[in-house]
């Protein structure tokens, strides 16, 4: 086959790992008999440096052209200053909502190689952790009016979090198509002893339901998920939830399998074509010293043969080649232990690619 895959290299550690999912997607190409064309799209700080805006309208042309897209990460402390309009978050925003990626898949899934890292108790961990936060991705609070403004004298400043039923039904059966896929329980979070954006929410899973018989549907309020999350995730097999939400427990979700650099994201429309980003930042602090973990993206890039590009063999031979790799001893630094040998981003990148 022939796919063409839209490049978003990013900023911080974003070239270096992308550089080691491109290698390994080459050993893929090779192996089975593909060809992948890499069509670079520009978004983030060094797109604002280098064109004046986060998301250049030609990168978003070739993703929309493009049979799927891989991004690394985006921002660092050089944009923090500049105007928030052309922040680097900016053009992540506008890419999603330009792509129409309304579903945003993040796995929270302990990696038994790794258990030791988790900073749960490990009679917790011991009950296992797989779950699937479905983030609802271009709507709520992100995509609301934003304002700063007077009141009574002093600043003030307000952002919309509305959801019209449509959104919400589209987001709500991602939930039930995943928990369907899995082991049929979703459980809904949101926050409907406050707000009417969750009360809608809320009825609107309720009646979606009854489509899905088989699925078993609780709902949570956001405050005790976050709670529940860390207490017992064993519980837990698909959530689903709306934008600020699944923002947050996203990132507490992958944080206690102790392996944030190892997770890939999805980020999904209507159609096949997606953006596969792994869900860790662009960590500035550790740019340009071959330090980062490279896993994440490269799972990433696995994420997207299966889902987008119709290719289960080659999206399996690289998650084996992984857990071999792992298996092997290779650590980079955020997931060294005693007795591994530690590594930089590009030993990692090419044991796993010469494992392929
Ligand atoms: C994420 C990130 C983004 C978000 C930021 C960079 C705008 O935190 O992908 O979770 O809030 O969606
Ligand atoms: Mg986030």
């Amino acid at each position: 086959m022939e796919k063409t895959i839209a490049i978003i290299r990013g900023d911080g550690i974003g070239p270096e790992i992308m550089a080691q999912a491109l290698a390994v997607l080459d050993v893929v190409a090779n192996k089975f008999g593909h060809t992948f064309r890499y069509e670079e799209a520009p978004m983030g700080g060094n797109a604002i440096d280098a064109f004046g805006v986060p998301l250049p309208e030609s990168s978003l042309k070739t993703c929309l052209a493009s049979d799927s897209a891989l991004l690394s990460a985006i921002g660092g402390p050089k944009w923090d200053t500049i105007d928030p309009a052309i922040r680097p978050e900016k053009g992540l925003l506008a890419l999603r909502a330009g792509m129409g990626l309304y579903a945003n898949l993040r796995p929270s899934k302990l990696i038994p190689q790794l258990k030791e890292a988790s900073p749960l108790r490990a009679d917790i961990v011991e009950r296992g952790i797989d779950f699937m936060v479905v983030r609802e991705l271009i709507g709520g609070a992100y995509f609301g009016e934003h304002k700063t403004y007077q009141r009574n004298g002093e600043e003030a400043a307000s952002d919309v979090m509305a959801y019209s039923q449509h959104e919400i039904e589209r987001i709500v059966r991602v939930g039930f198509d995943t928990a369907m896929k899995r082991s049929k329980r979703l459980c809904s979070v949101d926050k409907a002893n406050v707000l009417d954006s969750s009360k809608l929410w809320r009825k609107i899973v309720n009646r979606i339901a009854e489509e899905y018989p088989e699925v078993e549907v609780r709902h949570m309020y956001v405050d005790n998920c976050s709670m529940q999350i860390v207490r017992d995730p064993s519980q837990f097999d698909v959530i689903v939830t709306e934008n600020l939400f699944g923002d947050i427990l996203s990132d507490e979700a992958s944080q206690i399998t102790g392996s944030i650099g190892m997770i890939p994201s999805s980020a999904l429309g209507e159609g096949t074509r997606g953006l596969y980003e792994p869900i860790h930042g662009s960590a500035p602090d550790i740019a340009g010293q071959d330090l980062a973990n490279p896993i994440g993206m490269i799972l990433a890039a696995a994420m997207m043969l299966r889902y987008s590009l119709g290719m289960p063999a080659e999206a399996d031979a690289i998650e084996t080649a992984v857990n071999k790799t792992l298996e092997s001893g290779l650590r980079t630094g955020d997931i060294m232990e005693p007795g591994k040998t530690k590594v930089g981003c590009a030993a990692m990148g090419q044991a796993i690619a010469a494992a392929v």
